[in-house]
């Protein structure tokens, strides 16, 4: 199970905040297994709504993680640094974020979308971080304005889901007439061994049970909420275990997430049922589909492949790319040339860490 070992919050602005002002309780009451009927317009508020800064997002790469360790050496409680010596260089083989490790462990699977992994090592320990290129590559469908909007709306429904669920309080009930800005994150950092390699990952997180209070040992006390159309044909179904499961199974897996709480909605953002679903049925629902030792596997595979690249340089002005491409089904690897607009790891960063 992986351990949390500490929080942040991003606000509306995606500064970072060293509390938890950004976590959210779910307050909705859900039946504990089997679903319930509810009606939410996920349409409501939705032109005022204001989405993810992309391009904060793409400058700031690993730095809030960053920054969460900084704070943490100085601290020093212990969780990730050598007690006896605080200063020492941090105790992890990989940091990244959980995005990045749902999207590896997809890999075996994932025959549209490639990814591209910018990695450098410093003191012994290899950063790892997604480029998130813009999608002008996409394909006919997402590059028509009209569909590209529709998609664009449908991307905040998830957001407007958790409103109708969740409240900042435990005690209060949730308002989802209140205004809509994803940037807002609350995120947990996780330590956790794959096949021996140790790793410190960020996450953002939904929603903690309103029963529960921070602080946190691990995330067995946290939900994921999904939206998903309804599925009414074989079809529909086949294309969600074939498709979906896996990314929900491996997203909520990786970071010890026992549940999703899913609102079924139709193709006018309406959500009409919820229906709470257990992670660990997931792989058994989805036989014949997607196996989750496969997927974890190639994970921990690409891990021991890019420590085996990596090894010789522990330089943090040098960094690599590693690029996954769907159709070859190749996983490639080259000094980085260019891609990325700055340094994966910002000089005060690396010289704090060296003081
Ligand atoms: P849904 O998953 O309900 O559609 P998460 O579920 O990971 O907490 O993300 C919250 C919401 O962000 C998603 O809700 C979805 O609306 C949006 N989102 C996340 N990843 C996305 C992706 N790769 N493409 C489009 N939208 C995404
Ligand atoms: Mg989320
Ligand atoms: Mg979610």
């Amino acid at each position: 199970m992986p351990k949390a070992v500490g929080t942040f919050s991003l606000d509306i602005h995606r500064k970072y905040h060293s509390d938890f002002s950004e976590l959210r309780y779910l307050t909705f009451d859900i039946p504990e297994c089997g679903s319930c009927k509810v009606k939410f317009d996920l349409r409501k508020g939705i032109s005022d709504a204001i989405d993810k800064d992309q391009e904060s997002i793409k400058q700031k790469m690993l730095d809030d993680m960053l920054t969460w360790i900084l704070q943490e050496r100085k601290a020093d409680n212990g969780s990730i640094v050598d007690l006896q010596q605080p200063l020492r260089p941090l105790l992890t083989e990989f940091v990244c974020f959980r995005g990045l490790l749902t999207a590896l462990i997809f890999t075996p699977y994932e025959n549209q979308e490639g990814w591209k992994i910018l990695a450098t090592k410093f003191q012994n320990t290899i950063y790892l971080w997604q480029i998130k290129e813009q999608r002008e590559n996409g394909n006919n469908f997402s590059r028509n304005p009209r569909n590209a909007k529709r998609m664009q709306e449908m991307t905040m429904w998830g957001f407007k889901f958790e409103q109708y669920l969740c409240s900042a309080t435990p005690d209060s009930i949730p308002d989802p007439r209140q205004p809509l800005n994803t940037n807002a994150e609350f995120c947990c950092v996780l330590k956790t061994k794959l096949a021996g390699k140790s790793l410190l990952y960020g996450a953002e997180v939904d929603a903690l049970q309103k029963e529960c209070q921070p602080p946190f040992k691990n995330l067995e006390n946290f939900v994921e909420l999904k939206t998903n159309r309804h599925i009414e044909t074989e079809r529909q179904n086949d294309s969600f275990l074939k498709f979906k499961s896996m990314k929900w199974w491996a997203q909520s897996f990786i970071v010890g997430i026992p549940k999703i709480v899913v609102g079924y909605r139709d193709d006018d953002g309406v959500v009409s049922r919820l229906k709470t679903i257990e992670v660990k049925q997931l792989p058994k629902e989805s036989q014949g589909f997607w196996e989750a030792k496969i997927g974890m596997n190639f994970c921990q595979g690409f891990l021991e492949f890019a420590r085996n690249c990596i090894s010789k340089d522990s330089d943090s002005n040098i960094q690599y790319l590693f690029e996954f491409n769907p159709r070859k089904r190749t996983v490639s690897f080259c000094r980085e040339a260019g891609e990325a607009c700055r340094n994966l790891l910002p000089s005060w960063y690396v010289e704090s860490m060296q003081e």
